[in-house]
């Protein structure tokens, strides 16, 4: 099409961000064929290489990529593309060399410019980008940031001011990569393509939501941005925010970037703000300490690599949030992430309300499991029910049996979250993005909790690594018979 971008910048091109995420993605389009012919990749950096140089560097990094014979004529056109250009973020001159390299006479001068920088770098090299008159044409060149995006409400809302200073909003994609995820596409499909769950989804029908994204990795060898950060901003503000809203959302007039946003920038509106004084019943922060983790001892956060010794940085963050709306109001909704945990697994679980008589048993209503809708994000992706069905017997009980289904066939596999949102990125499609406002407003719920735990010092909960996260978790519960669900 006539918009498809024939430059892709990619600042930072020898960091972390690009050898694990951007670079294998990149090849795989190239692989899936989505790459137009003309596109060139630009690759700037520091480092004082070569363009050979860079090329050995993404072969590689590709390595194990390449599996097959075929792959090598693949790879080949591939590195085609790159040019290496060296360059400083802060230097002026880097920016006007990068233009004159862009498209040197070229009818097509459309550009990605890709930021997988630190995000101190951020603001510089967006004034620079300007400077250098990068920016323009509006209508065509783009800008992606990655998280995270500010580190408060107030830093967020700079950074916007400074973006839309030299830059449209529809040229700026602020990515959470969690919404590449195909799961959690597919649960706009599964709300909004399936008759028989939207009904059921809302405060007449609903008790609670539960919201888990659990890791068994440490904190690696990211302890400089860590132990800054904090599970709070690196997970909870991002990651389990978007996946709350794509769960609450109303259905959206179009499948459209704005109409989409739209609702859910008023899911983040509608959450009840967290007074001061009730941080303590809303949140809960904990670090762990030496344990097992597949029976492997790992060492506890505070003896992680550069980790301060005293650090009291919180590697688990739960949250339990109201949304006051028609929809969902009296409804808590529990988030909860945390570093370290027995394995890998990221769920949205929805628990039911019992209904209004017991009839097959003795017991009480209440101590008898309700109905459970359980979606699994990662490592698998797929969706459980559990219902009630009558005990074989003479006796009239139930009990619970899970309808289990994978949202994959087994000779399928999902888009990986990077190649999906590049994809949307060259081609212009925003839907996958943070707006502005909502990544303020998402900043605007957390702040609360940012600012109470900045003050307190003094104490932080520990929960053993390989657990799953400190008994303190559990306070944040409403009522007796709600508890976490950790398994699916
Ligand atoms: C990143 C966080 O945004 O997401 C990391 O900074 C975290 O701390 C990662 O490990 C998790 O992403 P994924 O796709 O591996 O679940």
């Amino acid at each position: 099409s006539q918009n498809l971008p024939c430059s892709f910048v990619i600042f930072g091109a020898t960091g972390d961000l690009a050898a694990h995420k951007l670079l294998p993605a990149l090849f795989d389009l190239e692989h899936a064929g989505r790459l137009a012919d003309n596109l060139s990749i630009i690759a700037f950096s520091r480092r004082e290489w070569t363009t050979d140089d860079w090329l050995e560097y993404v072969r590689s990094i590709l390595k194990n990529k390449l599996d097959q014979p075929s792959c090598q004529a693949l790879l080949e056109r591939f590195l085609a593309r790159f040019r290496y250009l060296r360059g400083d973020l802060k230097d002026v001159d880097s920016y006007h060399a990068l233009a004159a390299d862009i498209a040197p006479g070229s009818a097509c001068s459309r550009t990605v410019f890709y930021l997988a920088i630190r995000p101190a770098d951020f603001v510089t090299a967006i004034k620079n980008l300007k400077v250098a008159g990068l920016n323009e044409p509006r209508g065509m060149n783009r800008v992606v940031i990655e998280k995270p995006f500010g580190e408060d409400l107030e830093s967020a809302q700079v950074l916007n001011r400074v973006l839309h200073q030299y830059f449209d909003e529809e040229q700026i994609y602020r990515i959470d990569h969690f919404l590449g995820k195909e799961t959690v596409q597919n649960l706009l499909v599964f709300r909004f393509a399936n008759t028989i769950i939207e009904p059921l989804w809302n405060r007449n029908f609903i008790d609670h939501v539960q919201i888990t994204v659990a890791e068994s990795i440490g904190i690696e060898k990211r302890a400089g941005y860590y132990d800054r950060a904090g599970a709070l901003r690196d997970m909870l503000q991002n990651h389990l925010m978007q996946l709350l809203t794509v769960v609450a959302m109303e259905p959206p007039p179009a499948l459209e970037a704005d109409a989409l946003r739209d609702e859910k920038v008023k899911v983040l509106r509608s959450i009840r703000p967290i007074a001061k004084r009730a941080v303590h019943a809303h949140a809960v922060r904990a670090q762990y300490t030496h344990g097992n983790i597949d029976r492997q001892p790992v060492v506890s956060y505070q003896q992680e690599e550069n980790v301060e010794p005293d650090s009291i940085t919180e590697t688990f963050a739960a949250a339990k949030f109201y949304i006051d709306n028609w929809r969902w109001r009296g409804v808590p909704f529990y988030l909860r992430t945390g570093k370290r945990m027995p394995r890998r697994h990221s769920m949205i679980a929805i628990r039911f309300k019992h209904p209004p008589q017991q009839l097959f048993r003795e017991t009480p209503l209440e101590s008898i499991d309700p109905n459970w809708v359980l979606l699994s994000i990662q490592p698998e992706e797929s969706m459980h029910m559990e219902i009630h069905v009558k005990q074989p017997g003479l006796d009239m009980n139930t009990r619970v049996i899970q309808m289990n289904a994978s949202f994959l066939r087994t000779d399928e596999q999902t888009l990986g979250a990077y190649e999906t949102l590049l994809l949307d990125v060259i081609e212009g499609d925003r839907s996958l993005f943070i707006r502005f406002d909502e990544a303020e407003w998402a900043w605007r719920v957390i702040d609360p909790i940012l600012k109470f735990w900045t003050v307190e010092r003094e104490y932080i909960p520990t929960y053993p690594a390989g657990s799953w996260g400190p008994a303190e978790a559990n306070r944040l519960f409403d009522s007796d018979d709600q508890v976490w669900r950790n398994e699916l």
